[in-house]
């Protein structure tokens, strides 16, 4: 059975212009699929396991923590999974795709046209025929599964203390609406948009299920979008390291941190009050951004 680290730590890390910061330790659950990802795959393997499946079949580009994660949680649990990945060119030096094929992934590469379809390309639908009773899980793991395991999240531990402010990241904005469905309505909740996705305010707003006002989308810190990481962004995880030795990947809490602590320093929050800022993983991301861009993310 896997060691979880879960409740995973609420830890307190400062008090800025007399307005504490917490941080929810998401990343601590397990060493290789931390973050999000164990929450948006719980109740995927439970459906596995209900149902009877016999692989599972799953998306995602080439530095996905998402594949990395679930090809991990697999071979934790003895299961077959395949990733399909969006794109053709097969970089036999990727580290992403290397430690999902060590945990045992099949990866089949796809043009980027046929990946966009997905179940409904046929090239997809060819290579899915091939595995009996699959269990299709998406894209970043966004179904209504994962919302109900990223729910957990925020049941663990409203009972002890009641956040005023939770913060956030969102790709898909899946982890957010869960975050939103679980809370306490006296807690408002940020999200802040890291790859600059158009359509997330109503994404969410469209998939929640229980409507509610207490939230609110960021949209001034994607620094460019997905994987743009200008040396602000990486200077700020540096210097935050070395503050609180918690590291930040490049993609998704650097930029959630960043928002956090900005909103603190130009006084957008009254003082007094609690802020939980999610760390939601992805630490495996750093060996990707660090063979992209040749350089070290934190220079320890
Ligand atoms: C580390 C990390 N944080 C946050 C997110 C955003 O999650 P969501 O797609 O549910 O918005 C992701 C998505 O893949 C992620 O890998």
């Amino acid at each position: 059975m896997v060691e979880l680290n879960i409740p995973s730590p609420v830890q307190y890390i400062d008090s800025i212009n007399n307005v504490n910061l917490y941080i929810k330790r998401e990343d601590l659950i397990h060493s290789s699929f931390g973050g999000n990802k164990w929450r948006k795959l719980k109740y995927n393997l439970q459906e596995y396991k209900d149902k009877n499946h016999k692989t599972l079949i799953t998306f995602g580009g080439a530095f996905s923590n998402h594949i990395a994660a679930t090809a991990s949680i697999c071979n934790h649990y003895n299961l077959p999974s395949v990733g399909i990945i969006r794109g053709t060119y097969e970089d036999e030096n990727n580290p992403t795709l290397n430690l999902a094929k060590e945990n045992g992934m099949q990866l089949y590469h796809v043009p980027k046209l046929e990946y966009k379809l997905k179940s409904d390309s046929s090239e997809i639908k060819e290579i899915i025929s091939n595995y009996p009773s699959p269990l299709i899980v998406p894209e970043g793991g966004s179904n209504e599964l994962a919302k109900t395991g990223v729910m957990e999240m925020i049941n663990e531990f409203e009972e002890e203390i009641l956040f005023d402010h939770i913060i956030v990241s969102a790709g898909t904005g899946m982890t957010a609406s869960g975050i939103i469905e679980a809370s306490n309505e006296k807690s408002k909740i940020w999200i802040v948009n890291v790859l600059r996705n158009e359509s997330l305010e109503k994404t969410i707003s469209n998939g929640l299920k229980v409507k509610k006002n207490n939230w609110e989308v960021l949209s001034s810190y994607d620094f460019g979008g997905y994987a743009k990481v200008p040396n602000e962004l990486k200077q700020f995880a540096n210097n935050f390291y070395e503050k609180y030795q918690i590291i930040l990947d490049p993609i998704y809490t650097s930029k959630m941190m960043f928002a956090t602590l900005d909103m603190i320093q130009t006084n957008k929050f009254t003082e007094g009050v609690n802020i939980l800022a999610i760390h939601t993983g992805g630490l495996q991301g750093i060996e990707g951004f660090e063979y992209v861009t040749k350089s070290n993310w934190i220079i320890k």
